[in-house]
């Protein structure tokens, strides 16, 4: 069989990036070779993201200049896959003509035989969802540039059905990846010389692995990953604040090499509004996670997501997320306007009321906000010395390297003669709002 040039453009969360790399290893077995250069590829993959309406639209303009390549190589196959190929379905064939293969999140195994029916004039789509596809026997082809830090997905799916997200109807009912498969795909990163993998999941303190003699959750794991050398870093995403339990966070404190640093995220500050979000936890209670943090592990670092204007939320509730985030002082936040999804509880059952104006001004005051507890959050470094993993040379200067400290902020810092994948002392002597800024 001849070799073929396999493309992949890659959008939305860090589960499209695993994903793209074990459909590149689907692929690699069908002697698809991955190229940088979309015009001499013989299949362009784009994997995609439904989450809010303007990730589809990006995705629907990308789709309209590959018109540019199907003109210059009629043989170049196109197929969408991920997320908004679940959401879409057939659908997706009719309304965007150029589009030959459309697959779900799940089906990435069909692919071979859906290529087959590409290659012979039909058009290829699958997108059944299943309640035990986790790929765990598949070695994903990475894709990283670094070759220092990594994603390991360790569960697939969503059961939580937050009423705003699309994602329990893309990625289906949530499973867990045999622990087994995990540990050696970490243990044969850490070999090849990796030195910071993010276990990935929807809900990653929902992992439960029942199979074997006694059952494992995601704290074991954890213990079990960390476990493989002091010197890999061990980061995870994303928890959700109602399981994020104590017992995680001592097993996180015993750990030296569990990154000092959580994503929780947060949605809103308003206990009205995170029970219309269906999140299953009050303010209160997640105040006191927060505390739990605090007490467990000193320093780390919090971030979260925030979304601005969902149904019904009213000044009040947007006050209250802004106290929220005060009192938090998040490190970091991702913020986003809410984007009614077709198909959602909140979609379903509740007005999409707040006006767009409003939406943006709440959104760009939680924005202004954020950048004033970014800014407060890296001055307070500045004086300390952090151990930094290094990960390549800086944007903006080859004489400067950029890594992360522990608590996930990037540092930036001379040379020397340091090399990707060692771990060094900075000290830190100023910073932007974005960056530390590190002597050696
Ligand atoms: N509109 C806006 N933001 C959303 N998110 C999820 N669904 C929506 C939506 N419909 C945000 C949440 C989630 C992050 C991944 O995306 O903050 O945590
Ligand atoms: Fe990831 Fe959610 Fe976007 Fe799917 S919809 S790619 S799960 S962020």
């Amino acid at each position: 069989m001849s070799i073929r040039k396999l493309y992949i453009e890659t959008y939305g969360c860090q589960m499209n990036v695993v994903d793209s790399e074990v459909v590149a290893a689907i692929l690699q077995q069908q002697h698809y070779q991955l190229t940088e250069e979309m015009d001499e590829a013989d299949l362009i993959l784009i994997n995609t993201c439904s989450i809010r309406d303007h990730a589809e639209q990006r995705i629907r303009s990308r789709l309209k200049e590959l018109k540019r390549v199907k003109q210059k190589n009629a043989g170049t196959a196109v197929g969408v896959i991920g997320c908004m190929a679940e959401r879409l379905k057939e659908n997706l064939l009719e309304e965007e003509p150029l589009v030959d293969l459309v697959v779900g999140p799940d089906a990435y195994r069909e692919l071979p035989a859906l290529l087959e029916q590409v290659e012979n004039g039909q058009k290829g789509i699958d997108t059944l969802l299943s309640t035990k596809e986790t790929y765990g026997d598949i070695n994903p082809v990475r894709m990283d540039k670094n070759h220092v830090t990594s994603f390991v997905s360790i569960m697939r799916g969503c059961n939580n059905f937050c009423s705003y997200c699309v994602v329990p109807g893309t990625r289906g009912r949530e499973r867990s990846r045999d622990p087994e498969s995990i540990m050696k795909e970490a243990g044969s990163l850490f070999e090849n010389g990796y030195r910071e993998l993010t276990l990935l999941g929807q809900n990653v303190n929902s992992y439960r692995w029942e199979q074997g003699a006694s059952p494992v959750r995601f704290e074991q794991l954890l213990a079990m990953v960390a476990g493989i050398d002091p010197m890999l870093r061990v980061r995870f995403a994303t928890s959700h604040p109602k399981d994020m339990s104590d017992d995680l966070l001592q097993v996180m404190a015993r750990h030296q090499n569990l990154c000092r640093s959580i994503h929780l995220p947060v949605q809103s500050g308003s206990t009205k509004v995170l029970d219309r979000m269906k999140r299953k936890y009050t303010a209160e209670h997640y105040m006191d996670r927060i505390e739990a943090i605090r007490k467990h592990l000193p320093g780390a670092s919090i971030s979260t997501d925030i979304i601005a204007g969902f149904c019904g939320e009213t000044e009040d509730d947007h006050l209250q997320t802004l106290s929220l985030m005060e009192w938090v002082g998040y490190d970091f936040s991702f913020m986003f306007k809410y984007s009614e999804r077709p198909g959602t509880f909140a979609a379903r059952s509740y007005k999409d009321d707040v006006p767009a104006e409003v939406k943006t001004r709440r959104l760009n005051e939680i924005i202004d906000l954020q950048t004033k507890l970014s800014l407060h959050s890296k001055e307070k470094d500045v004086g300390q010395v952090f151990e930094v993993l290094v990960e390549g040379t800086s944007k903006k200067s080859d004489e400067k390297l950029y890594g992360r400290s522990s608590q996930n902020k990037v540092v930036v810092f001379p040379r020397g003669n340091l090399k990707p994948g060692d771990y060094t002392h900075v000290k830190i002597s100023g910073c932007t709002s974005a960056t530390l800024i590190g002597e050696s």
